[in-house]
């Protein structure tokens, strides 16, 4: 059974009390989803135990929206992927754009995250894409090849280990503007292909993301190597949530 990967990418959005009363939403809401759906959410540090409390058993997965590579130690602010996993997380964002462009994270640094990721047992969700001057000048491919390759050449991985790759356009994310789909298959081809060479051991998954919407899910997720959808705001608000889950729910 093919898995489509439904990920809730809540930033800082939410406060405590609204991601309490959402997650609780979300439990409900997992009680209809097909097996085939992975739900997926991505507190913030703050709610992550709230959130997992409210979840209980629901088949709701929980990530982090960052880790740092470095498992203890005098890093303050920090919190590593070790720290996570013991929280009871499975999966960890890794490379988000808003962390490369508002936060500075570097190729090399994201590297160090996804090894940290692994060693910690998590899932990472590597996430790429170029911004809109790349897009224009026509260099989406040759920047998400570069991103790949810094994250994934030489990369330590056991026979069949998961690893999900997000192709998530910089200019994409958070403006409504969401990429073509065709647009979005054609990159999907390319980054299945070039990612299985880098780590042909792992088991590849790619997902799409930026202003993802419940009137645009499905033209996403029909395409045949998009393996699910990263959703940012509209992850956040119960009724477009609601909606996105009812159009995959229709379709699986
Ligand atoms: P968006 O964010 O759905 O708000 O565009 C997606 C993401 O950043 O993961």
């Amino acid at each position: 059974m093919k898995t489509t990967y439904l990920f809730a990418n809540w930033k800082m959005y939410l406060n405590r009390t609204e991601s309490k009363t959402l997650a609780l939403e979300f439990k409900k809401i997992a009680a209809t989803m097909s097996p085939s759906v992975s739900m997926g959410v991505f507190p913030s540090a703050l709610s992550f135990a709230e959130v997992q409390y409210m979840l209980g058993d629901a088949p709701v997965v929980l990530g982090a929206q960052y880790v740092y590579w470095v498992e203890k130690g005098g890093y303050t602010g920090e919190v590593s992927a070790q720290m996570y996993k013991e929280a009871g997380a499975m999966y960890a964002l890794v490379g988000h754009s808003e962390r490369r462009h508002l936060a500075g994270e570097t190729n090399h640094m994201v590297r160090q995250k996804m090894e940290a990721a692994l060693e910690a047992a998590l899932i990472p969700v590597l996430c790429v894409g170029e911004t809109q001057a790349e897009h224009d000048a026509g260099q989406a491919l040759e920047v998400v090849e570069v991103q790949l390759r810094s994250a994934l050449e030489n990369l330590a991985v056991v026979a069949n280990q998961p690893v999900l790759i997000v192709y998530e356009p910089v200019w994409a994310i958070g403006t409504g503007v969401s990429c073509d789909p065709t647009e979005v298959a054609q990159m999907h081809e390319r980054v299945t292909a070039f990612a299985a060479a880098l780590v042909p051991q792992a088991q590849i998954a790619v997902l799409y993301g930026g202003s993802v919407r419940p009137e645009n899910v499905l033209a996403f997720l029909t395409q045949p190597l998009v393996a699910g959808v990263l959703v940012g705001a509209a992850s956040v608000k119960l009724d477009s949530w609601l909606a996105i889950t009812e159009a995959v729910s229709k379709q699986s």
